[in-house]
């Protein structure tokens, strides 16, 4: 039994009354506070101005900041807010200064926007990326990449979850090899914040990027990434502003010490204020009560679809996350989105171009992704099924 209490859950969720979310992956819907929060300082900045409702709040904004960090189990220099969390994961990538030769490894499982990041980079610095092959269950395979670690290597990307299916890549074990190596490990964390406990000390990356809407439950458009304290100096952005640093001569600037160096100046203290509230409220239920329901709904969820003739559950690896990917035999996985919205239920199609490495080497040009939170019911789950089967009949 899950410590969660869901009655509650959904009566703090408005969303819950109007459609069967099962989204979360693309997301999540947002509690009350995170909406009440924004629309406060919304309305504050109509009435005494942008500028203004910033300095008033500024304490408030700041605290954000703590929040963020006690979600990571970080400090609080140790974070930057920002837009989404692809600018998280470039902020950090473009300001590594790649020479020739050097050697990117990544995970078969990696996402499109940082493989296109990854092939840009090795274009224009003749930088080489590796990926690292999977094992038998389809998660990265330590062996592997401990053998390419001893060739040696610049950067470790690594997926913690990615966004076609249930996997959750074993990133500690990843991050004890990066460790031992001295390879420095870029986590992208987007899929698993606010599904399963995203400790870095725990996990041992030295950056980590996420988004705030998925599973955090926050507002659309707030990212925020961390770097250890060790790395922050010695990674200089790829571009800087007055915020990120500092004009101090006519020829001269200064880059500030703390993580902040990451982010511009100007940013929507709403949805700021509004990631807070979301972390905040995701730290009140506890990430471990959040991981057990998630979990616990997902594998029923698997099992229920799997018991569907023509249905195939696709996802792969050893631990298993909220995200749950099928296809059904003789049906579009676009068809099959498009009978559940009908009806009422949000899933989202995953096209084979979001992990071409992954899909695309298993054949399957799109799946059904659908993916549960904590707030969703069994009601929900068989609500989805029955659609699914009416599919296949
Ligand atoms: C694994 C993964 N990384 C990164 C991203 C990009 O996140 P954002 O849209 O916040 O930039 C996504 C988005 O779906 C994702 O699934």
């Amino acid at each position: 039994m899950s410590s969660i209490d869901v009655a509650r859950a959904r009566r703090e969720t408005p969303g819950c009354e109007n459609v069967v979310h099962l989204n979360n992956a693309g997301a999540g819907l947002m509690p009350d506070v995170v909406l009440a929060t924004m629309v406060e300082h919304l309305e504050l900045e109509a009435r005494i101005g942008g500028y203004e409702a910033a300095a008033r709040e500024h304490d408030r904004v700041e605290v954000v900041y703590d929040s963020v960090a006690r979600l990571l189990g970080c400090s609080r220099d140790e974070v930057a807010i920002v837009e989404n969390a692809t600018r998280a994961w470039d902020m950090a990538f473009y300001s590594f200064d790649f020479q020739p030769g050097d050697r990117i490894l990544t995970c078969g499982a990696e996402y499109a926007s940082n493989y296109i990041a990854l092939l840009q980079v090795a274009r224009r610095t003749g930088a080489v990326v590796r990926v690292v092959a999977d094992d038998e269950t389809g998660q990265v395979s330590l062996g592997a990449l401990e053998a390419e670690l001893d060739r040696g290597a610049r950067l470790v990307s690594l997926v913690h979850v990615p966004s076609q299916g249930g996997l959750v890549q074993p990133a500690a074990g990843v991050g004890r090899l990066c460790r031992a190596a001295g390879v420095p490990l870029l986590l992208d964390a987007c899929q698993s914040v606010g599904q399963l406990p995203t400790h870095v000390g725990e996990l041992r990356c030295d950056m980590l990027s996420a988004t705030g809407r998925k599973f955090l439950r926050g507002p659309r458009g707030t990212g925020f990434l961390y770097v250890r304290k060790e790395l922050v100096e010695q990674l200089e952005p790829a571009f800087l502003d007055l915020h990120a640093a500092e004009w101090v001569g006519r020829d001269t600037f200064t880059i500030r010490g703390d993580a902040r160096r990451f982010e511009n100046w100007e940013t929507s203290y709403a949805t700021k204020l509004g990631l807070g509230a979301a972390v905040d409220y995701a730290l009140g239920w506890g990430l471990g009560p959040i991981a057990e329901r998630v979990q616990g709904l997902a594998a029923s969820l698997r099992s229920q679809l799997q018991a569907l003739p023509g249905v195939e559950v696709r996802d792969r690896g050893v631990e298993m996350c909220g995200i749950v990917t099928f296809t059904v035999e003789g049906v579009a996985a676009q068809e099959v989105v498009a009978l559940l919205s009908a009806d009422g239920v949000n899933v989202s199609l995953v096209p084979a171009s979001y992990s071409l490495l992954d899909l695309g080497s298993r054949g399957l040009d799109s799946v059904v992704r659908s993916s549960v939170h904590y707030y969703n019911t069994d009601e929900e789950l068989h609500r989805l099924t029955d659609i699914v089967a009416r599919a296949t009949g």
